[in-house]
């Protein structure tokens, strides 16, 4: 946990953080947010996740500081919470901010929310146990291009999950994959890379950019299309990514074994190559 966090200008401890029963991220979840992983001090990837964040900011018409700031800020936190040599993950939230009482139609003059905080990041250098994930049918909004703090669909599809063992949902809408509830999926076919291409229906996750990047780096084919529910039995590797997971295989999906059980050969690939971009950042000057 942060000894201090980041809460609209000031830097206090969490307990003393407080926002208004009419913010609007309170009553209405609007608003969005963004996690950044921080390895020895230096966050991952940090360009790409701002640019994320940007992105979600300007979907919802919400206009926040500038560019020095948000670095400012990521900086600042992993300071002042002397994460300097340590791995974290940093959230930002930022909601369109409080109002007067409660209206479902925003006004023009709000000032946003902005909280931000660091927690403790356990980063592994080895191969994960394989995963058991299971099927689930997406059941969230048309939106989750947009990193929105509204996460009751996903909430409710982890509890489910959670009820039969798995540690992750794998979404299916219209017969075709979309994407873990709070990860990006992957499966691999006679050494190629399949995954759902970027569109309204999937969040478009830091980490598989950097995996479908790595994987080209690695002379693997990628496919950012459409795959079938159906297909799944016939696909030879499984494994998801996020910034928290990095890549994770799957080693079941519900009652169908991947890969023996096994880390297959294509994602041992990637984990390795992950484990590199993460020692080349280590490597690098502050
Ligand atoms: N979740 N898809 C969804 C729905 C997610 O919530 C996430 C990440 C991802 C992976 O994105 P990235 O590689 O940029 O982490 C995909 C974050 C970690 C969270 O909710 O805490």
């Amino acid at each position: 946990m942060s000894s201090t966090v980041y809460l609209n200008g000031d830097w206090i401890a969490p307990e003393h953080a407080k926002v208004s029963v009419f913010d609007r991220g309170f009553l209405f979840a609007d608003g969005i947010y963004e996690v950044v992983p921080v390895y020895s001090g230096k966050p991952f990837l940090l360009e790409l996740h701002l640019a994320r964040l940007y992105r979600s900011l300007r979907e919802i018409t919400i206009t926040v500081a500038d560019d020095a700031f948000w670095h400012e800020l990521v900086r600042d936190l992993i300071e002042r919470n002397n994460y300097g040599d340590a791995n974290g993950l940093i959230y930002i939230q930022v909601t369109r901010g409080a109002e007067a009482s409660r209206a479902h139609l925003p006004g023009n003059s709000l000032t946003p929310t902005v909280f931000a905080t660091i927690s403790p990041l356990a980063i592994h250098w080895d191969q994960p146990a394989p995963a058991r994930v299971t099927l689930l049918e997406d059941i969230r909004w048309l939106r989750c291009d947009i990193k929105s703090i509204s996460l009751l669909g996903n909430i409710l599809l982890k509890q489910q999950a959670a009820s039969v063992g798995a540690v992750e949902p794998i979404l299916h809408r219209d017969g075709l994959i979309t994407e873990g509830a709070s990860s990006n999926f992957f499966a691999v076919h006679n050494g190629e890379l399949f995954t759902a291409p970027k569109n309204h229906l999937i969040l478009p996750g830091i980490s598989r950019d950097w995996v479908i990047e790595l994987a080209h780096e690695a002379g693997i084919r990628v496919h950012e299309e459409p795959f079938k529910v159906a297909d799944l039995p016939q696909l030879d590797e499984l494994f998801l990514t996020s910034s928290s997971r990095e890549v994770q295989p799957i080693g079941q999906i519900d009652d169908i074994i991947i890969a023996d059980g096994q880390c297959g050969p294509v994602t041992a690939i990637l984990i390795e190559a992950f484990h590199a971009s993460k020692r080349r950042l280590l490597n690098s000057r502050r």
